[in-house]
């Protein structure tokens, strides 16, 4: 039985949360989460939490509520998800995608948005499977959207 829910990050769990992959420097599909933790910093409408099963910390998501950004596919949804390596495949990147809907529904929302590298082994069969729908390009990334 899993016990997931998501907190705010603090300074005890800070450590928990960089050790997340990928590290700075390696090649991946998403960026490290010491960085979206740094830009979370510098952007008041970003919205990190850590993923945490029990008292293991298994991911971190990061959302984006703009609801008045020029560009309609950044005004509400999924910035950034890294789930742990060793909990990949037990239902935590689902778990997020959901907590993400409910919360876009608390705030008036009736879709989110999610932007990913089309690559073959990318996420693109995640976000499929959680019920995205592909509905454009933009910067060389496929856009995903979910009614919430
Ligand atoms: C992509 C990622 C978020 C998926 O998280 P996860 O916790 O392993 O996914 P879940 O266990 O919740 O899987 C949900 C469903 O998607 C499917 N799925 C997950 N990854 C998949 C993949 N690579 N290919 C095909 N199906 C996949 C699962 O089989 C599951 O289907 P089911 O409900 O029918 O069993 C995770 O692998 C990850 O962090 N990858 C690296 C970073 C990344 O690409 N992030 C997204 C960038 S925007």
């Amino acid at each position: 039985m899993s016990n997931l829910r998501l907190v705010e990050l603090d300074a005890d769990n800070l450590a928990a949360a960089i050790s997340i992959p990928p590290q700075m420097g390696e090649k991946a599909y998403v960026a490290p989460v010491v960085v979206s933790i740094a830009e979370a910093y510098v952007t008041p409408t970003a919205w990190p939490r850590l993923i945490v099963d029990d008292e293991e910390v298994v991911g971190f998501v990061m959302a984006n509520w703009d609801p008045d950004n020029d560009i309609p596919e950044f005004r509400g949804g999924i910035w950034r998800l890294n789930v742990a390596e060793q909990a990949k495949g037990r239902g935590v990147g689902r778990f997020a995608v959901e907590k993400i809907c409910e919360e876009a529904r608390r705030r008036g929302y009736d879709k989110i948005t999610v932007l990913w590298d089309p690559s073959d082994d990318g996420p693109e069969q995640f976000y499929l499977k959680v019920g995205f729908a592909r509905t454009g390009e933009l910067f060389g990334e496929t856009v995903g959207t979910l009614a919430v």
